[in-house]
């Protein structure tokens, strides 16, 4: 078996940021497409066929393809200075799970294939899980194609550069049919297992959360000659909305409200700016308490933008309801294993996308930062291999 941590080793150059630091990995473009090759290698080095569907996610299958097919994996991408765990591990772990398997001469009784979801951080195109989104018809195609990445280039330009026919993307029933389960090994993305003191855990369910922009319209100037009375200045209540978020969020039960990106538009120093973008993402443990805090923080924004004579438009860009996994799948892999501790996540994944159409599970794998979506995020060797024992035990009860 190729231990999980040698194949990540083994793209650890690719996507490096040396600016933001970590990786920065995103659907469809040149580093992304490296990534998906190196995956497209290790499965045939295995004996795996892969082909990618219409929605450039790959599908890496062990014997025949079928339906009701078990299926792991996860992502290849990342956010923008991510880390190299958030996404890799899972796509890792299943192979080195394969690995595992066949060495305890394991054939499996079931269609069984690995999955490399495309652009799940939504760090191009700003729709988290695109891969499994359009995949199960959970977006619609046509909005889909219209996305634009900060350079201005759509998803439908972005696909064709990469081989898809853009006109196809969109709900694939066929492959919807081909998922009997589906099972995502992650790293966990704050101090659970910490705290619990094990290496890897069942998940038991996902914040509701979403994104949404907030576009702050205002009068661009010289920031010299323009007298304070005078100003229409978007950053004024970009500013007050950043303080917002966290007084709404405080106000809320376990929620969340992040702005993690604002854009000035043009961006000078000696410029007063004429529009400026701030995203939100917020989230909570369902859809009220997460719709209570975007209101709150819409209300105050809106105030914030009359008083500087500013015009204000919220947009949303995604959406996603609590996720409750499987709880019958849940209790078959923690039986599986021998019983593992149950947490929830924060976190967004393809397993969450694909809970509202199969059943799903995921496994979560110990990270002694506590840190994720940052250079620092990290798992011992130990616990993904841990992980891979796991997944392995999993897998195998599943397609056995
Ligand atoms: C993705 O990992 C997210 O939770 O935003
Ligand atoms: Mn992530
Ligand atoms: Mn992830
Ligand atoms: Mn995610």
């Amino acid at each position: 078996m190729t231990a999980a941590t040698e194949l990540l080793s083994a793209i650890g150059t690719v996507g490096r940021d040396p600016r933001r630091g970590g990786f920065s990995r995103h659907g469809f473009d040149p580093v992304e497409l490296e990534l998906r090759e190196w995956f497209v290698a290790e499965a045939e080095r295995r004996g795996l066929a892969v082909r990618a569907d219409r929605n450039g996610n790959l599908w890496a299958w062990w014997g025949e393809p079928g339906r009701d097919a078990v299926v792991t994996g996860s992502h290849l991408d990342s956010v923008p200075g991510g880390g190299a765990f958030d996404g890799p591990l899972g796509v890792v772990s299943a192979l080195a799970a394969v690995d595992l398997l066949r060495e305890h001469g394991f054939a499996p009784a079931k269609p069984f294939a690995v999955v490399v979801f495309a652009e799940e951080e939504g760090g191009r195109f700003g729709m988290p899980c695109l891969g499994s989104r359009l995949l199960t018809g959970s977006i619609d195609a046509d909005a889909a194609r219209h996305l634009r990445d900060p350079d201005g280039t759509s998803l439908a330009d972005a696909v064709t550069a990469a081989g898809l026919d853009p006109a196809r993307l969109g709900r694939d029933d066929e492959a919807l049919a081909a998922i009997g389960t589906f099972v995502e090994l992650h790293v966990e993305q704050g101090r659970g297992l910490i705290d619990l003191g094990a290496p890897v855990a069942v998940a038991s369910s996902i914040l509701a959360h979403g994104r949404w922009r907030f576009r702050f319209t205002g009068e661009g100037n010289h920031a010299g000659a323009t007298l304070l009375g005078d100003r229409r200045d978007p950053m004024v209540p970009a500013a007050e909305m950043v303080l917002a978020a966290r007084v709404a969020a405080a106000e809320v039960d376990d929620a969340r409200a992040t702005v993690g990106r604002l854009v000035p538009n043009p961006g000078g120093t000696n410029v007063i700016a004429s529009t400026v973008d701030v995203w939100l993402d917020a989230r909570a443990p369902d859809d009220a308490r997460t719709r209570q805090v975007l209101d709150r923080i819409r209300g105050m924004a809106t105030e914030a933008a009359q008083r500087e004579g500013c015009d204000l438009a919220v947009t949303e860009e995604s959406y996603g309801d609590t996720v409750h996994f499987d709880t019958g799948l849940r209790d078959r892999v923690a039986a599986a294993l021998g019983g593992v501790p149950a947490l929830p996540t924060g976190a967004g994944h393809d397993a969450g996308v694909l809970a509202a159409h199969v059943p799903t599970a995921m496994l979560f794998v110990r990270n002694p930062t506590g840190v994720s979506h940052a250079p620092e995020e990290f798992a011992e060797a130990e616990d993904c291999e841990s992980g891979v024992t796991a997944l392995a035990a999993v897998l195998g009860q599943l397609a056995g």
